[in-house]
Formats: structure tokens, sequence, C-alpha cells
């Protein structure tokens, strides 16, 4: 927390991103070198801005950039990255849409010695990806599962409560991190009674939301609500992401007949989100600095392409928070190493630390946060 202050304060005071990278002392050495990127879709907040900030630290740092979004569609996203292959790219750095599907594709570029890179999802059932760079997933699930433990004081009152849980997409591996993070947190107050989840549903495939889209939470939401809430009040709606809670509070704002507001999670800091923070109807957010991730990830890849070898102690010259962790992703084939960096709980009274990582900007209003673009 304290290097995320000052981290923070720096960019305030220099008025510009807040950089994890080294300053970029070796700018130029690394020629025309060109980088594959792959996100799943430009039309989600959280993508759009990864895309671009990759995109904008690489070419500082003097690479050529090959940028594709593909539309949340996996089928598209393996032609992309074949097309990468095909174009000769020195590197590949991908968010998979589905990190299934992905290993046939990704032994092309194995065959053609092209390292790879998993950027914030995991790639499964591969030997081909070198590194992952990611949040540390699992603990974005418990910082919701515990402020919703503090939101409703569970170790003081005696409830019960009703609550339900929104997870993510069945091809995110991450998915599953947040909704076991979340989940086996708040667990024990389930098993003691004092949650109750009235619609049954507690596993994740049961909660789990095709492509992470707002309307099918939305959908899904007025589900439940008219099946399980006639007469009930719901307290909590414990949402993995915050594309996920605008779909939970537009069901509620439809067709929530109890009383009360219940307690919302999210995470990613999306602006509607942030809105609906502010306006109370969504009680937090977990932010992940993706500029952050952005300047590891280029850290990382760097290396990479200067025939270097990645290691713990990279961790010393990045000045954010990240963790070096050879022992929490399996894909499956095997653990891969793993760059991961720190969440922070956002909620209307620290809105400001937003603003401080110089990635937002309070609007005319001065009431509501803006992208800083
Ligand atoms: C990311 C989240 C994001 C979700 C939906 C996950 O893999 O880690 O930040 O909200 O995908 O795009």
């Amino acid at each position: 927390m304290k290097k995320f202050f000052a981290a923070a304060m720096a960019a305030v005071m220099m008025g510009s991103l807040v950089s994890c990278g080294k300053d970029q002392a070796d700018k130029g050495e690394a020629g025309k070198k060109k980088i594959g990127l792959a996100m799943p879709a430009e039309e989600l907040e959280r993508w759009n801005s990864d895309g671009a900030y990759l995109k904008q630290q690489f070419e500082e740092a003097g690479y050529e950039v090959v940028l594709k979004y593909s539309q949340n569609d996996a089928s598209k996203q393996n032609n992309d990255v074949l097309g990468m292959i095909s174009e000769d790219v020195d590197l590949l750095l991908i968010a998979a849409v589905d990190g299934d599907q992905m290993s046939k594709t990704l032994e092309e570029a194995k065959a053609k010695n092209i390292p790879i890179v998993a950027y914030d999802r995991l790639i499964m059932n591969t030997d081909a990806i070198t590194y992952y760079i990611s949040f540390d997933n699992y603990k974005v699930g418990k910082m919701q599962a515990d402020f919703v433990r503090d939101e409703l004081q569970l170790d003081s009152t005696s409830g019960p409560y009703n609550i339900e849980f929104v997870a993510g997409d069945k091809g995110d591996n991450n998915a599953r991190y947040f909704f076991n993070g979340a989940y086996e947190t708040l667990e024990p107050y389930i098993e003691s009674g004092k949650l109750v989840v009235p619609s049954g549903k507690t596993s994740f495939e049961r909660v789990a939301t095709d492509g992470w889209k707002t309307d099918n939470a939305e959908k899904d939401m007025k589900g439940t609500l008219s099946v399980n809430y006639k007469d009930k009040n719901l307290d909590v709606v414990l949402c993995a992401n915050d594309s996920t809670a605008l779909g939970v509070t537009k069901a509620l704002e439809s067709s929530y007949k109890g009383s009360g507001q219940p307690v919302i999670t999210g995470q990613d800091g999306d602006i509607e989100n942030l809105r609906n923070i502010v306006d109370g109807k969504q009680s937090m957010t977990v932010y992940k600095n993706v500029s952050d991730e952005a300047g590891v990830a280029l850290e990382v890849c760097k290396k990479l392409l200067d025939g270097e070898i990645p290691a713990a102690n990279l961790t010393e010259s990045l000045d954010c928070e990240c963790v070096f962790d050879s022992e929490s992703y399996n894909n499956g084939v095997k653990y891969v190493q793993s760059y991961l960096l720190v969440p922070y709980v956002i909620t209307k009274d620290n809105l400001q630390l937003l603003v401080n990582t110089g990635l937002y900007r309070w609007d005319s209003s001065n009431k509501y946060l803006e992208l800083n673009k």
C-alpha cells in the first residue's frame, strides 16, 4: 500500500502516468523488434485501456506494435494470432478470450521460437507460454468478500443475510480464482447460516456469466429475482467485476421488489460503475492499475527480447508492488512463472486515489470521475 501511495504521489507531482517499469534508458536499443498484442475485446473498457497502455509503452520503448482486439471471439483471436505469427512478430503478449482454446495456435509460435507471454489471463494446456503477468486473482475475490464481511459486520451481528454470487466467463481462468477467493472467504458464514443463498447457486458453474457480458448478468439476475425474491430482501450480490455488476444494478432497478440497497461488489474501476459508486448503487470496486500491469509486461518482454531470462529479482527494479510466484498458477501442463501485482479496494470515500494514479480525473461537476485521456 505504501508503495502505491508513493507511486501515486510521484505521478501527481510529475503530472504523468505512474510508470511501473524502469525509465526507458535503453530506448532505441530495442531497434524495430515487432510485438504482437492480442486483446480480448475493444468494447470492454478494461481491455480497451490495456490495449492502449500496452501499445503506448511498447512504442515508447522503441518497438513496433501489432495490436488486435478479437471481439470476445476465441476463434477470431486464434486467427488474429496466426496472422501475427505469419508476420514474424518477435514476441506475443496475449490476453486470451478463452484460455482453453489457444494451445494449437501457440504450437505454431513455439515452432518459430517466438516467446509467448500470457497477459492477465492464463493460457491453459500448453508448455509454449513462458511467463504470466497478472494480479493476484484469488486475492481480488477475497477482497470483495472481506468487504462484504465488514459491511454486514458478519462477525458481530446475527443475520441472517441473503446473498447471491455472480461470476465471470467459464473460459477465463481468472474467473474461477475470483470466485474461489470470494466464496471460500464467505463459506464459513454460509455454513453457519449467517449468510443464506436463496437461489441455491453456490458453484462457479451455476453463477458463471457468458462472456462477462452486462446483458447476460442482467438477464441472469432478473431470473433469480423473479424466482427467489418475490417476498425476500436481497442483502448482497457478490459480483466478480464491473461489467457484471452493471448488469445486476440494471436488473435491480427494473425488477427488485424488496427494500434497501444491496451491497454490490465489482472489479476494474469502469467509469459507469464509479458513477454508480458515487450514487450509492454499487458499494466498491477492486482496482487493478492497468498501466502498472502494462509496465511489468514491458519489463518482462524486454528481457525476453534481449535473450535474457526474467527472474524473481526483476521485481526489485519495479516501482509498483509485484511478487514473483512460480507455485500458484498451473496451466495443466506446468507451473507458469508469474509476476503478480497487488489490487486495491475503491469506495466512494477514496476515489481520489484513482485520480492520484494519473489515469482518471474529476469531471466538470467535480462529483464523478472520467478517464484522463
Ligand atoms: C480480468 C478482469 C475483467 C474480466 C472481464 C478478467 O480476466 O482480470 O479485470 O473484468 O476479465 O473482462
